[in-house]
């Protein structure tokens, strides 16, 4: 029997930034270092979902590779013949999949999602394109072909996996047993050994999610950051007048943010963090250990970067690509016998 599948993807349409890595690259790659043997490891480039909103489509190119070499300066091991990276679009099963899938989804259900609603509220009516509403289902495409059981993602993408198990399940009630259900989430969560899913914080609006689509770059922290503005943004992050250290997410998110950031950089748990700075009541000593723990954890993962080979990429590129189109295409044909495409 194949090997139960741990698959995940990150858009290319701007640089990675820390709730990416700590969200998504960073259990993929511990996965991929140390579950290799029982699991097939999938990495991918979700190329076709980079323009569900506008971009500059003469950088998609450079945005993709310099993805891929964060993939591999991040660890992802490229000489593991079970671990696998590719790009969407050169699986072109990816988009025959998901119109077969659009079928099958409800208009309430997408404009259910909270992704869509949040995004179109900053776009603009006329600016949203039908991409950007049903791009779930695009993403439940690229699970489903590889039958993929668990799907490391932040908090953000759970309600597109919970959404990707209810597709599935349509379709294996109405055909019988095409798909692999993906475990649900408080599974998965507990798979990946946390209680929650991730939600790196902004640093200067706590309450909000860090993410690539914010105004202003001053709350998000990039993974090609300069070293100077790393520590900036940390020490200039936005706190609160408590003036005591302790871990509420309601009360101190601000604070309760930077301790997760700190564990999480650091490997350590929330409670080592908790118990060293609890009762505290000066913010700057805390504050510059978190600066100084990032900035060398991002100054480490650009030393890593530098080191990274284009031509080994564009080798695993190629055999990857082979093989996950073979694997792809028998989903798919599965799937069109079912619906009566194909005898
Ligand atoms: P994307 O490209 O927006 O984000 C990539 C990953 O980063 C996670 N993430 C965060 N995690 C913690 N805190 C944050 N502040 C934070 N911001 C982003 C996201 O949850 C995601 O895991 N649709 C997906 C990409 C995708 C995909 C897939 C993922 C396409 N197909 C199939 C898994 C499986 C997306 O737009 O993620």
């Amino acid at each position: 029997m194949s090997k139960p599948v741990i698959l995940t993807g990150l858009r290319a349409n701007n640089d990675l930034h820390i709730g990416n890595y700590l969200g998504a690259l960073l259990p993929i790659v511990d996965m991929a270092n140390t579950k290799s043997d029982e699991y097939q490891i999938n990495l991918f480039i979700p190329d076709l979902h980079s323009f569900t909103t506008p971009i500059d489509h003469g950088s998609l190119q450079d945005g993709i590779m310099n993805n891929l070499k964060l993939y591999v300066a991040a660890g992802f091991p490229l000489d593991n013949p079970n671990v696998h990276i590719y790009r969407q679009s050169y699986i072109p099963a990816h988009s025959e999949l998901t119109w077969i899938l659009d079928c099958f989804t409800g208009m309430g259900e997408m404009s259910r999602m909270t992704q869509f609603k949040d995004k179109s509220l900053s776009l603009g009516e006329d600016r949203i394109s039908v991409g950007l509403f049903n791009y779930p289902v695009l993403m439940a495409a690229d699970i489903l072909l590889y039958g993929a059981s668990y799907v490391p993602v932040g908090e953000d993408q759970s309600q597109h996996i919970e959404f990707t198990r209810d597709v599935a399940e349509r379709i294996n009630s109405q055909f019988g047993d095409i798909f692999v259900i993906p475990k649900p989430v408080n599974e998965q969560h507990e798979f990946f050994g946390k209680d929650q899913g991730l939600r790196i914080k902004d640093l200067v609006d706590p309450t909000k999610k860090m993410s690539k689509s914010s105004d202003s770059s001053k709350g998000i922290i990039f993974l090609n950051d300069d070293i100077g503005s790393v520590k900036d943004k940390i020490i200039s992050s936005t706190t609160d007048s408590m003036n005591l250290i302790s871990y509420s997410k309601e009360t101190q998110p601000g604070i309760a943010n930077l301790i997760d950031l700190l564990a999480l950089i650091s490997g350590k748990s929330i409670e080592e963090i908790k118990s060293k700075y609890n009762g505290q009541t000066q913010y700057g000593p805390f504050k510059n250990d978190v600066a100084e723990a990032m900035s060398s954890f991002i100054e480490e993962f650009q030393a890593k970067l530098l080191g990274v080979d284009e031509s080994a990429i564009m080798e695993k590129l190629t055999t990857s690509e082979k093989q996950m189109n073979e694997i792809a295409n028998s989903t798919l044909l599965k799937v069109q016998k079912a619906v009566g495409l194909r005898k």
